[in-house]
């Protein structure tokens, strides 16, 4: 067994317990999407990738696991120093944890990011964003709210809030946060594609079409 097929057992067990919006399917899908990036990129390390991308929301706060996961799941691989801290870096770079992002400074990091943001994009982006609301208890839309209402990021998520909003805050600012060329266009499309969804919601709610 290869350390990226070991690890990738390894999670399936943590995520099996993640509702559908953070569930294995996404790592499958986080996993496709960077492979294909990283056929465009000839410098990364498909490796650290690939072990990044299995790893990534193993500890996310959201869903209460132990926070040692990560490191857990990292020391039972057979893996260099190096690597480790390769993997570790990776994923610090790819999650929001803290309140704050770090910058991606590694092709490798730029990669898995664009990966896990492209799969919140697009049709997929669209489910996700409706299995994680219908999780949380949040309306489909609420023309009252905004964002800038609430103290911070962690309060307005905190608030369950409506999944259209959730599409005006944050899904529809992330093709501007694509670092790859091949991220870059993957985005393009799926924006384009949720834009569409939102005008055909509206206009539906006016029965208009
Ligand atoms: P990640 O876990 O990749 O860092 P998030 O946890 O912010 O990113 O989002 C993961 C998925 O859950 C995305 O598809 C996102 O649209 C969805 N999601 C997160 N917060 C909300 C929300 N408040 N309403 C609807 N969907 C959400
Ligand atoms: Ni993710």
């Amino acid at each position: 067994m290869t350390t990226t097929e070991q690890c990738s057992k390894l999670v399936k067990e943590v995520y099996a317990s993640f509702d559908a919006s953070h569930d294995f399917e996404h790592i499958q899908r986080v996993l496709a999407t960077a492979r294909a990036i990283a056929e465009t990129e000839p410098t990364a390390n498909e490796k650290i990738i690939e072990l990044a991308v299995l790893l990534h929301d193993v500890s996310d706060a959201k869903y209460a696991t132990s926070k040692d996961i990560e490191a857990t799941i990292l020391a039972q691989l057979l893996l260099s120093d190096d690597e480790q801290q390769q993997v570790k870096e990776t994923i610090a770079a790819v999650s929001y944890r803290g309140g704050y992002e770090l910058e991606a400074t590694t092709i490798e990091m730029k990669i898995v990011r664009d990966a896990d943001r492209l799969d919140a994009l697009g049709a997929i982006g669209i489910a996700r964003a409706f299995i994680f609301g219908g999780a949380h208890g949040s309306l489909i839309y609420n023309d009252d709210e905004e964002m800038h209402t609430y103290e911070s990021e962690e309060a307005y998520r905190a608030k369950d809030s409506a999944v259209v909003t959730h599409f005006h805050e944050k899904l529809l600012k992330l093709k501007d946060l694509m670092t790859t060329a091949y991220g870059k266009k993957l985005a393009s499309q799926r924006h384009k594609f949720m834009v569409q969804f939102l005008q055909q919601l509206s206009a539906e709610r006016e029965g208009k079409i």
